[in-house]
């Protein structure tokens, strides 16, 4: 196979980023792009020099040279846009979360095998470094059995007042702790089985963004191992980093933290005091470089050398389910078990 030919649904932060990247890589050609907005889809045709834009996405699946296509629409809507790719008969790179119900999640899998279609899943924090050293640590038995572990993902405000716009129709967990979910399953290699949360709104519903300030999880696995997956929404916007995110893992002879609130670089002007972030994402001499580009490009490995993504549908489907529990936790006030 020569270029993968992709399309992408859903041009705003994240979708920019899908358009920049892949116009800019070799085993990638971004041969059309669809979003709600024309002029949105104007600006990214113009900027990267993409030939086709729609504004009804179903439109640019009528063409017939896409290979793949990006689904990077906000949480609860990344379904009807993924089904509708795999039943085309193209691959999906689906942003996280996967989806926002097991129902939804098990359909694209029984339509991605029904097509022979391969789905990624943009856990992009599997090609951060130190995670995946994490993961081999333990895999490795050198810490021995994992008992415990802890994440936390808690951003400031403005990403829920500012950042995106539709924070009241998703959550601190489906936004951040799905990530987490998605590492803690990879390191303890096993599945989630029942979980139990709280949560509370008062900041942000004030702010008539009506969604919870933070949430807390407590998710049990099946190797009996359990995990707490702390999200939230409200740091003040002094904190010098958008997300302080910590994890630790906690075994029979030994333990690993990785603290990437701080990565490596701070920086103090007459303005203010921050701690940017680099590791997912940075120009480097005119390209981009981090876990983010890597976890791209190897989707188009996934597809020219037709093996299974490094994450898959699968995985995405495991995280819903942990997060559905989840959130019927929060609303039940008891002990969920994960479909
Ligand atoms: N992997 C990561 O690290 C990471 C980071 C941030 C966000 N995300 C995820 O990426 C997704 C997108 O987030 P974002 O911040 O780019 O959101 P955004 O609001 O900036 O952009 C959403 C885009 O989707 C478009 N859209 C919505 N419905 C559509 C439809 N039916 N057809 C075509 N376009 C449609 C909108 O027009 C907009 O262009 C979310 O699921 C979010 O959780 C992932």
């Amino acid at each position: 196979m020569e270029r993968v030919r992709v399309g992408i649904i859903g041009l705003g932060i994240m979708g920019d980023l899908y358009a920049k990247i892949y116009s800019a890589h070799p085993l990638a050609e971004v041969v059309a792009v669809s979003a709600l907005r024309q002029a949105r889809v104007d600006e990214m045709c113009g900027r990267y020099q993409i030939k086709n834009g729609y504004t009804d996405y179903r439109k640019m699946l009528e063409r017939n040279d896409l290979d793949a296509v990006v689904v990077a629409t906000p949480d609860r809507y990344h379904f009807a846009p993924a089904r509708d790719v795999l039943d085309s008969g193209r691959h999906a790179l689906v942003e996280k979360p996967f989806t926002t119900s097991v129902a939804e999640a098990d359909e694209l899998l029984r339509v991605a095998e029904r097509k022979g279609r391969k789905i990624q899943v943009a856990f992009n924090h599997r090609w951060l470094s130190p995670y995946h050293q994490a993961k081999t640590t333990v895999a490795s038995g050198k810490i021995g059995k994992p008992l415990a572990a802890y994440a936390r993902k808690n951003d400031t405000i403005f990403v829920a007042t500012d950042y995106i716009s539709w924070a009241g129709e998703t959550t601190s967990a489906w936004f951040l702790s799905s990530h987490d979910i998605d590492l803690i399953r990879w390191i303890f290699d096993s599945e989630p089985v029942e979980a139990r949360a709280w949560g509370r709104k008062e900041v942000l519903a004030g702010r008539g963004i009506p969604t919870y300030d933070v949430i807390q999880a407590q998710v049990r696995f099946a190797s009996g191992a359990f995990a707490t997956f702390e999200s939230a929404w409200i740091y003040p916007n002094t904190f010098p980093s958008i997300v302080d995110s910590f994890v630790e893992v906690l075994a029979t002879a030994g333990h690993i933290h990785m603290d990437r609130k701080y990565e490596s670089i701070e920086v103090s002007t007459p303005e203010s005091y921050t701690f940017p972030k680099g590791f997912l994402n940075m120009e480097v001499f005119g390209r981009m470089r981090g876990a983010f580009p890597s976890c791209l490009e190897d989707f188009l490995f996934a597809i020219r050398d037709d093996r299974a993504p490094f994450v898959t549908g699968f995985d995405g489907r495991q995280v819903t389910a942990a997060l559905e529990a989840i959130h019927r936790s929060l609303e039940s006030g008891q002990t969920e078990p994960v479909g």
